[in-house]
C-alpha cells in the first residue's frame, strides 16, 4: 500500500510570497503545495497538504493523522517556539513528524531558537526554504514502515 503523508502548516504561512520575502522568498504556499503534491506522485506516496492560522487546528490536524498517516511533515510556524499543545499533539498522534521551517531558525532571534516541536520529532530541516519540504518528504519516504 502507498505510504501515506500529510504536510501540515501553521500560522502566516498562507501569506508566503507577500511576507518578509528577503527571509522566506517569494515562493507561495500554493507553489509548495504543487511541488509537494507532484514529487509524492513521483516517489508513488499519497499526500494531503494543510494549512491552518489556528493553534486549535494545528492540533486537530495533527491529531487527525493518528492511524491515518506513516509520516508528517510540520512547519507550525510561530507555535513551534510556544506551543506545549502542539508537542503534545505530536507525541499523541504517535506518527513520525519531520519539523520544517524554511528559514534558519537558530540563525534568527533568539526566542526562534527555542522549539517545543524539535524534542519530539523524528528530525528537523531548516534553512533550505521550500526545498525542505522535499528534503523532509524523502526522509519519512526512506523510512521502514512502522
Ligand atoms: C518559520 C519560522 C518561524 O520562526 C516563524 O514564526 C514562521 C515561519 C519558517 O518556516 O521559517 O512563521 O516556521
Amino acid at each position: 500500500m502507498a505510504k501515506r503523508i500529510h504536510v501540515i502548516n501553521g500560522p502566516n504561512l498562507n501569506m508566503l510570497g507577500s511576507r518578509e520575502a528577503e527571509i522566506y522568498g517569494t515562493v507561495t504556499l500554493k507553489q509548495i503545495a504543487d511541488a509537494c503534491a507532484e514529487h509524492a506522485k513521483r516517489l508513488g506516496l499519497e499526500l494531503e497538504f494543510h494549512q491552518t492560522n489556528s493553534e486549535g487546528k494545528l492540533v486537530d490536524l495533527i491529531q487527525a493523522a493518528r492511524g491515518v498517516a506513516d509520516g508528517v511533515v510540520l512547519n507550525a510556524g510561530a507555535y513551534t517556539h510556544t506551543s506545549v499543545a502542539v508537542r503534545d499533539a505530536i507525541v499523541a498522534a504517535g506518527v513520525p513528524v519531520v519539523e520544517v521551517h524554511l528559514s534558519n531558525i537558530f540563525a534568527r532571534e533568539e526566542f526562534r531558537h527555542v522549539s517545543h516541536i524539535s524534542p519530539v520529532a523524528a528530525g528537523l530541516i531548516c534553512g533550505f526554504g521550500a526545498t525542505g519540504y522535499i528534503l523532509a518528504i524523502n526522509a519519512l519516504a526512506a523510512r521502514p514502515a512502522n
